[in-house]
């Protein structure tokens, strides 16, 4: 893991989406993983700025989003697909035809999950794949004890992710309980990973996710094991960070 804190949100922002930014340029044609919630906001807004200013040219992109909640279609204000609409693909020049999410409203939610493992098979596999990170250590919404090996499934969100997500639901009585996801052996499989974490809120989980031992009980620990990880870190999220600041692979960049 390549471990890069820099002195504030913005920074981070920026050399997040300075990376995917790179990524899009250097492949001619980049598979995105992409993640939703209120830290992946800010990446996109820069990545739609980069397209209005610098023409970042994103029609040869295809994306796969990690997750989406289950019984919300793509209309539904609070669905991952909307946000992505919204915040993304609307905003640039992305063939809407190249952008997935699951379907968090099919009938038949089995055969979805494996469409959706089939789909990024067909792809050539995630290039690039964004993560965010839980207070519980999901990436995705692989909560505690997710097995490594885990493929995209329906999974049942824990009560902190609920607690977590429930004020963007007007409360946690109007929030679904299920959820399709990337499994972790999934996002493993994707050849670079990229994990954006920022806030202070978010740094008792950074250090365990960094200087913890690999458990399926912290399931972003599992990312000690991927052979090409970035974790961008403002100072707020890397201030539980015990060991290394000044080296063994870690990239203060100031
Ligand atoms: C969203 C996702 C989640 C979030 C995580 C952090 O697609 O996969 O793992 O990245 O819950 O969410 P925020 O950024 O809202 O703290």
């Amino acid at each position: 893991m390549e471990i890069i804190v820099q002195s504030t949100t913005v920074d981070a922002v920026e050399l997040a989406a300075q990376i995917i930014a790179r990524e899009v340029q250097a492949n001619p044609h980049p598979v995105l993983g992409l993640a939703t919630g209120r830290t992946m906001e800010a990446v996109y807004a820069r990545l739609v700025e980069m397209y209005r200013a610098e023409r970042l040219d994103f029609s040869r992109c295809c994306t796969f989003n990690l997750d989406e909640y289950v019984g919300l279609s793509g209309n539904d204000k609070h669905s991952y697909r909307h946000y992505m609409n919204r915040l993304f693909f609307n905003q640039v020049n992305i063939d809407v035809r190249n952008t997935h999410l699951p379907d968090g409203a099919s009938a038949d939610l089995e055969a979805e999950c494996k469409n959706y493992e089939r789909l990024i098979r067909e792809s050539g596999g995630i290039d690039l794949q964004l993560l965010g990170i839980g207070q519980t250590g999901h990436i995705g919404f692989n909560e505690p004890l997710s097995p490594a090996d885990s493929r995209t499934r329906v999974v049942t969100l824990a009560a902190e992710t609920i607690r977590q997500n429930a004020p963007l639901f007007g409360g946690a009585d109007k929030m679904p309980r299920r959820a399709i996801t990337m499994g972790v052996g999934t996002i493993l499989d994707s050849k670079k990973c990229l994990l954006l974490a920022t806030g202070e809120a978010k740094a008792r989980i950074v250090s365990q996710t960094i200087e913890g031992p690999i458990t399926t009980g912290i399931p972003a620990t599992a990312l000690q094991s991927h052979p090409n990880c970035t974790i961008v870190l403002d100072e707020a999220a890397a201030s539980a960070l015990t060991k290394g600041r000044a080296g063994s692979g870690m990239k203060p960049i100031h």
